[in-house]
């Protein structure tokens, strides 16, 4: 007799089951392997980070001072590091509504957690960053979709996110630039957004763990947070992208309080706070250091190398037969369309990057991960080096499959 597990857990986190389960690489293939799977901006790839970044956990790890407990939610400077940062005159932040988590991640199981019962929805998009599932899951919370059109620059269709609201959905959650759809809404599509919340009178979860990261002048980056005084909300953010170090598992939940409809919501957050506590004490010491001293020129230099990388990969996959890339204006990610019917032994998106992994040893992962079909994702934090290979063998695998 086994040990039956709680079937709470058995849930499915579909890039990480793909990534670690399903598309094993083949250690022993003859050519290099191209990996564009996992959104991980590297030094290697020209995403180094700042050295100041490095001075501040090493100051903290030779004071000695810092290898404690923190308050639950986090300490009182780095949470008035995150309020300052991201805090505005027209929109200030109170500290005591920043509670530090375990990347965002951490703060979207928190803000999920806080804001829905068991049997409650959640709104998530499609495609989108499949984690929102599992958490659900795990929660015994459900969820339903609204899509993202590609014809659209991947805009929420509206009247899908409007018929979904049920009596019981308590969030819309938005992901804004997106992953996969390396997309970022304009203003009035957010207005739009967050009148349709406004009307139902439900809050937002704001999912902006790229922050910033919009290299379209004509999409620029905005906050949700800065659009409504009015739709409560929950953002959630992290240093894993805009600081180039998902590993340090540093993030935040920022609490909108409008209204003061998140009164009790910001109690339990607290309460909740403390049952796995907060990252890294080191990590956290180190937060108003990186803030204050990462310059602007980080940013823009990251801008700078996901657009280019973004323009060498679309133009260079645009030339190849049987792939439809879209072109990416915002975060990590390109993603590219593939119809089955033109190949003469492909069945779908799983399908496709599973043989271009066992042929050409390049790691995509399929559109289904992401929940939609017949798209593969590719990052484009990488080189435009790396890309043009990557062109090349694609090209390859494509001619060997076209009908
Ligand atoms: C849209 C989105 N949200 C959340 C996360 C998780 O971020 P973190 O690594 O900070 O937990 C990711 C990571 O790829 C992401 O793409």
């Amino acid at each position: 007799m086994k040990h039956t597990p709680a079937e709470r857990t058995n849930v499915l986190n579909p890039i990480r089951h793909v990534l670690e389960r399903e598309m094993k690489p083949n250690p022993k293939h003859e050519k290099s392997m191209i990996n564009l799977g996992l959104g991980e901006p590297k030094k290697e790839h020209g995403y180094g980070i700042p050295q100041c970044i490095n001075d501040a956990i090493i100051e903290q790890v030779n004071s000695g001072t810092c290898n404690g407990y923190t308050q639950a939610s986090g300490t009182v400077e780095a949470r008035t590091a995150v309020a300052t940062k991201f805090g505005t005159t027209e929109n200030p932040i109170d500290p005591n509504n920043v509670f530090l988590t375990f990347g965002t991640s951490g703060a979207l199981y928190n803000a999920i957690a806080v804001l829905c019962e068991r049997g409650d929805e959640v709104l998530v998009p499609r495609p989108g960053f499949p984690l929102y599932q599992p958490i659900c899951e795990n929660l015994g919370v459900t969820w339903s979709h609204y899509d993202l059109v590609p014809e659209n620059n991947w805009e929420a269709d509206l009247e899908t996110m409007k018929a979904n609201i049920k009596p019981n959905t308590k969030a819309i959650l938005v992901n804004n630039p997106s992953n996969p759809c390396g997309s970022c809404f304009t203003k009035d599509h957010m207005m739009a957004i967050l009148q349709i919340a406004d009307d139902a009178r439900i809050p937002m979860i704001c999912d902006e763990v790229y922050y910033g990261l919009s290299y379209d002048e004509t999409r620029p980056f905005i906050s949700f947070s800065s659009l409504s005084k009015t739709v409560p909300m929950i953002c959630t953010g992290s240093l894993s992208k805009i600081y180039c170090i998902p590993g340090w598992r540093c993030g935040w939940t920022i609490v909108y309080n409008n209204s003061n409809y998140f009164d009790k919501v910001i109690d339990n957050l607290g309460k909740h706070s403390m049952i796995l506590l907060h990252p890294t004490s080191l990590v956290q010491a180190s937060l108003p250091k990186i803030f204050a001293e990462v310059q602007e020129e980080h940013f823009v230099n990251l801008k700078l190398r996901l657009k280019t990388a973004s323009e060498v990969g679309f133009e260079r996959l645009s030339k190849i037969k049987g792939v439809r890339p879209i072109k990416s204006s915002a975060a990590m990610y390109m993603m590219v369309g593939i119809n089955p019917d033109d190949f003469k032994d492909i069945e779908d998106d799983v399908d496709f990057c599973k043989k271009l992994l066992a042929e050409e040893n390049c790691f995509t992962f399929p559109s289904t991960c992401f929940l939609s079909k017949n798209f593969f994702r590719v990052i484009i934090c990488t080189s435009p080096e790396v890309l043009n290979e990557f062109g090349d063998r694609l090209e390859a695998f494509c001619n060997a499959h076209l009908k």
